[in-house]
């Protein structure tokens, strides 16, 4: 709760930017998964650092819970308020700032999402490569350490962000990182908000390094006859130094469901979707490459496209793949897994996940990002049976068990939030109370997004 002196010091502050409304609360508590929704007390609607730094000020003084605020889009219940408080979404500051085009470097505001810097940048040659799926803000997906279908060419947030400007729990604004390429000046304080998910404070400034756009692009489709064949000719693609920039798994029941929901005319079998960055002719050279050592591991039906409506036809049916999925068992809600394995085990991992699932109750749908270990099982519950829920996590819960086994991680995008608090001792041990030390040095009175990634105690 925010006490009523401390709603009516931010109405001041902020007037009608400070919103109370029931429908502006829900929206700020939803979750896209099975969280149930945990709105906030009220949301505000900065305009800049020193505002935000206001902000949680004030919120300190009062003991009021901060939870950032970007798109929503966070799948593990990231942006929900268990303790109520002041949402602060990032909305009204999401200009990018400044593109330094030698550098290949821009500073962008929290709010902006991936595809406007995209947008920005089309008539500069650059682009910025990490593509969750969701138009994400790019504040969001540093403060998640978001990655999705492009990391295993360009890697995650982890990679791109050089410098943060971030708003800590005592109200004071810090710059991380540099503009320089690399630094030896001590604790490496971007890397630990990156993935923070707003526990210790609030980007308000993000430097990114960009990329060039590739000169040809290219998209193939393959079949296989089995999970392991696909990821077979994974796992030799990579040790023979292709570099795909994506390389995306879909299993028979996905690809049973894209036919069927999404307008898609896949043998209804495992695929390997693929695109390849570079010039002409090397985009040309990987996909025969690639066509060589699928054949060989006994894929079927290599098609590749240059033509870019085909490709763009290609990727949004994946990026709408999880919607697809959900839309495909009406009313459904679903528990999303995302453990991320070693690439030598990953074909044993979702053989086990998939038995698992053919035996239980719940239907879950496979995909991931294979080229580097993380793979997604779509788990469709009934929202209003415990018992369907019960067992998605049962199921969840094993294959984070065995990831970990593996020498894996139970998650490898989707990030802890609330789904996947409870395990993170099991993974981490007594690292996790070196996180949890982290917390309490920076935010004593744990008013950063509170409820998450830390022992709650
Ligand atoms: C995807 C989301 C679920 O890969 O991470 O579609
Ligand atoms: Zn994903």
């Amino acid at each position: 709760m925010i006490p009523d002196d401390a709603l009516r010091e931010l109405s001041m502050m902020l007037g009608e930017r400070l919103s109370t409304g029931k429908s502006d609360l829900a929206l700020h508590g939803r979750s896209e998964t099975w969280h149930p929704e945990m709105p906030p007390d009220a949301v505000a609607y900065p305009t800049s650092a020193a505002e935000v730094a206001e902000i949680v000020r004030l919120c300190a003084r009062h003991g009021v819970p901060v939870i950032g605020w970007g798109t929503g889009t966070a799948l593990e219940g990231h942006g929900s308020a268990p303790l109520g408080g002041l949402t602060v979404d990032f909305r009204n500051m999401a200009a990018v700032l400044e593109v330094r085009s030698e550098d290949m470097l821009v500073r962008v505001q929290p709010g902006c999402t991936r595809e406007a810097l995209n947008t920005e940048l089309r008539a500069t040659g650059l682009m910025f490569p990490v593509d969750p799926g969701a138009n994400a803000s790019l504040g969001g997906m540093a403060a998640t350490r978001a990655s999705g279908t492009t990391a295993v060419r360009y890697g995650t947030m982890r990679d791109q962000v050089r410098g943060l400007e971030v708003v800590v729990p005592d109200g004071r604004i810090i710059r991380t990182g540099t503009m320089a390429a690399k630094s030896s000046a001590g604790y490496d304080l971007t890397g630990l908000f990156v993935g923070s998910e707003g526990t210790l404070g609030l980007i308000t400034e993000l430097t990114l390094r960009l990329h060039g756009q590739p000169e040809a692009i290219s998209a193939a489709i393959c079949g296989f006859p089995s999970t392991e064949a696909a990821i077979q000719t994974v796992i030799l693609a990579m040790q023979m130094g292709l570099r795909p920039a994506r390389i995306e798994f879909v299993d028979a029941t996905t690809a049973a469901i894209l036919n069927a929901h999404d307008g898609a005319s896949f043998a209804e079998t495992p695929h390997l979707l693929l695109e390849f960055h570079g010039s002409e002719a090397a985009v040309t050279e990987e996909a025969a490459r690639f066509g060589d050592l699928a054949a060989e591991s006994g894929g079927t039906s290599y098609q590749w496209a240059t033509q870019a409506e085909d490709r763009t036809r290609l990727w949004r049916m994946r990026h709408r793949a999880y919607h697809t999925i959900l839309a495909s068992r009406p009313g459904a809600t679903a528990v999303v897994t995302d453990v991320c394995v070693p690439i030598s085990r990953m074909g044993e991992a979702i053989d086990r996940a998939a038995r698992d699932i053919a035996a239980s109750r719940v239907s879950g749908p496979i995909l991931g990002h294979v080229g580097d270990g993380n793979y997604h099982a779509i788990l469709l519950v009934d929202p209003t049976s415990a018992a369907e829920r019960a067992e998605a996590k049962r199921l969840s819960d094993a294959m984070v068990a065995h990831a970990l086994e593996l020498g894996g991680t139970a998650t490898g995008e989707h990030g802890v939030g609330l789904g996947k608090l409870h395990v993170m001792e099991q993974e981490h041990g007594a690292a996790w109370d070196i996180m949890g030390a982290i917390k309490t040095a920076l935010d004593p009175d744990r008013i950063m997004n509170p409820g998450k990634l830390v022992r709650q105690n």
